[in-house]
């Protein structure tokens, strides 16, 4: 079984290679990120607070997220393993997951570090696109990233949009957030010896050959 972290600053590339852990692993690719983002639409006072939170860069209080994050880890697809892309991001979301786990009897095995640059994250985030409708991900940075036709999403003909965090203000604030809460978290899963450090400055496929080399074959 395979309960991984992904720990790596914003834009490093976590979504990107849990798309291809899941894939290849067939395990379940949960952001917390990405569980928000779905309850953004809602017409409720958490809908509002998540907009803000998420709008402005800083965390999402720490009752939205662990109730978001605990249902999708009840979900029957997780009980064989599952990939935490943006989970935890300080002490006290390490402690809750350890202690939600050990109640549900599972715990993480392998957390993977993507080790990236400040500039070469701030390059991968002003370039990133989205498809409003299918969700892929693409880069104008990167010529082998880009759409073929500018704007237009290869996958599904959906319009590319700039996420509404990726501003200069809301990038700051996240990126403090993660050296000053995040990173410090490598400790706590080196002393228990499942951190796995990988340089995520390679392309993506040879990043993600790094990764299975650290997961195995199956
Ligand atoms: P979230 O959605 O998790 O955003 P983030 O942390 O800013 O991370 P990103 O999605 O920006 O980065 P990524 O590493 O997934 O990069 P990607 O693969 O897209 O969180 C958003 C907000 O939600 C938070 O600010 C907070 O408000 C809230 N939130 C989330 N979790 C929370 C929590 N636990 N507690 C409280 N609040 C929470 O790649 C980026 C770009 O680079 C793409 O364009 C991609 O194509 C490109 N790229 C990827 N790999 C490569 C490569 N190897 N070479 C070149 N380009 C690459």
């Amino acid at each position: 079984m395979k309960n991984i972290i992904l720990i790596a600053p914003q834009a490093a590339g976590k979504g990107t290679q849990s798309a291809l852990i899941e894939e290849k692993y067939k395990t379940p690719h949960i952001s917390t990120g990405d569980l928000l983002r779905a309850a953004r639409s809602e017409e409720t006072e958490i809908g509002r607070t998540i907009i803000k939170c998420q709008d402005e860069g800083i965390l999402v209080p720490q009752e939205i997220v662990s109730k978001v994050l605990e249902d999708r880890l009840m979900e029957d697809d997780c009980k064989d393993g599952f990939i935490l892309d943006g989970y935890p991001r300080n002490l006290i979301q390490a402690n809750a997951l350890d202690e939600f786990l050990s109640k549900i009897n599972h715990e993480i095995n392998y957390v993977i570090y993507l080790n990236v640059s400040r500039e070469e994250v701030l390059k991968r985030i002003t370039g990133r696109r989205m498809c409003e409708k299918c969700g892929a991900n693409y880069n104008i940075n990167y010529i082998e990233q880009r759409p073929k036709q500018e704007g237009i999403c290869d996958k599904c003909g959906g319009n590319l949009i700039q996420r509404s965090d990726d501003t200069e203000e809301s990038i700051k604030t996240r990126l403090d957030i993660y050296y000053n809460d995040t990173l410090p978290l490598m400790d706590i899963y080196k002393d228990r010896n499942i951190l796995f450090e990988v340089d995520g400055t390679k392309s993506v496929q040879e990043v993600f050959e790094d990764i299975k080399n650290v997961l195995g074959d199956n």
